[in-house]
C-alpha cells in the first residue's frame, strides 16, 4: 500500500536526545496520533519528516519519493505543517499577507492567491481579522491564521503539532470540523495530543513515544486496554481517585 508518509529507520542525535530507529507509516487518508510525554521527541519527529532538521540515519518518504534537500519545495507543496507554536508560523506583516505566503510562493495568479486566502480565512473564521498584524492576535486566532496558511496551500497531507491546545471549546469544535471536512476531501493526518478526548475519538491509529522511542503502534483501543501505556498516554481515572482521596481525607 504507498503510504502519505513512511520515517524508515530514523534517528537524530541532539546533545542530549536521541530518537532512535524510528519506523512509522502514515497510510494515505489515514488520521494518526502520535503521544507521548513531554520531551518524549514527538516534535523532533515532525521536524525530521518536513525536513526542517536532518536524521543521522534513515529516510523519510513522502508518496514513495524520498525527502532530500533537492526535492524540500516539492513536498512542503504536498504536506502542510502546523506548528505547535503559531509564533513560529506566522511573520508577514498582516493576517492576510500571511496567508497568501505560501500561495504566492507556489506561482499563482494574483487572482487566484486572494481566492485561497479569501477562501481559507473563511474557513477558520478569520475573514474580520485580514488586517490585523500577526502579532497581535491571541494565541488561538493565531493558531486559525497558521490553520488557515497551510489550507490555503491545498497540501493532500496535514501534519498538526498539538492543533487543539489552548484553544476555547468553540475553536476546538471549528479546528474539529475543519480538519474533519478536509479530511472528507481525502487528506492524510498526522498529529499530536495530550488530551486523551482526540486520542478516543479522533484517531484511526496511534503510535506512542517515549524517550526517542516508538513504543506503541496500533489502534487506539489496544493502547487504551494496556495499562503501562494508559499511564503514558494519562490515567486520568487513577488521578481522579487520588484528588478525590486526598479531599475526602482533608474533610
Ligand atoms: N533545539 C534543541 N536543542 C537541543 N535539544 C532540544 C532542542 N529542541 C528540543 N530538544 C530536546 O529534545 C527532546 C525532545 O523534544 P521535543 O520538542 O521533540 O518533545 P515533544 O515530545 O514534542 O514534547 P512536548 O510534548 O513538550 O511538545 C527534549 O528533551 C528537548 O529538551
Ligand atoms: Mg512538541
Amino acid at each position: 500500500m504507498t503510504c502519505a508518509i513512511d520515517v524508515n529507520g530514523v534517528s537524530f542525535e541532539y546533545e542530549n536526545f536521541s530518537l532512535q530507529n524510528i519506523y512509522m507509516e502514515l497510510h494515505v487518508g489515514e488520521q494518526k496520533a502520535i503521544v507521548g510525554p513531554n520531551g518524549s521527541g514527538k516534535t523532533t519527529l515532525f521536524k525530521i519528516i518536513m525536513g526542517l532538521l536532518e536524521p543521522k540515519e534513515g529516510e523519510v518518504f513522502v508518496y514513495d519519493r524520498m525527502v532530500n534537500p533537492e526535492n524540500l519545495w516539492e513536498m512542503r507543496q504536498e504536506v502542510g505543517f502546523l506548528f505547535q507554536n503559531p509564533d513560529d508560523q506566522l511573520f508577514a506583516p498582516t493576517v492576510w499577507e500571511d496567508v497568501a505566503f505560501g500561495p504566492r510562493n507556489l506561482g499563482l495568479s494574483e487572482d487566484e492567491v486572494a481566492r485561497r486566502v479569501d477562501w481559507a480565512l473563511d474557513t477558520v473564521g478569520m475573514c474580520d481579522f485580514i488586517n490585523r498584524p500577526v502579532n497581535q492576535m491571541s494565541h488561538g486566532q493565531a493558531k486559525r491564521v497558521a490553520l488557515a496558511g497551510i489550507i490555503a496551500m491545498r497540501p493532500s497531507i496535514l501534519i498538526l503539532d498539538e492543533p487543539f491546545t489552548g484553544l476555547d471549546f468553540e475553536m476546538v469544535t471549528n479546528m474539529a470540523e475543519i480538519v474533519q471536512d478536509l479530511r472528507e476531501e481525502g487528506l492524510s493526518i498526522l498529529f499530536t495530543t495530550h488530551n486523551r478526548f482526540f486520542i478516543e475519538n479522533w484517531t484511526d491509529s496511534m503510535a506512542v513515544l517515549d524517550k526517542g522511542r516508538i513504543i506503541f503502534d496500533g489502534s487506539p483501543q489496544e493502547a487504551l486496554s494496556s495499562p503501562d501505556l494508559v499511564d503514558k498516554i494519562g490515567n486520568w481515572e487513577q488521578l481522579r481517585r487520588r484528588i478525590r482521596a486526598s479531599r475526602t481525607a482533608q474533610h
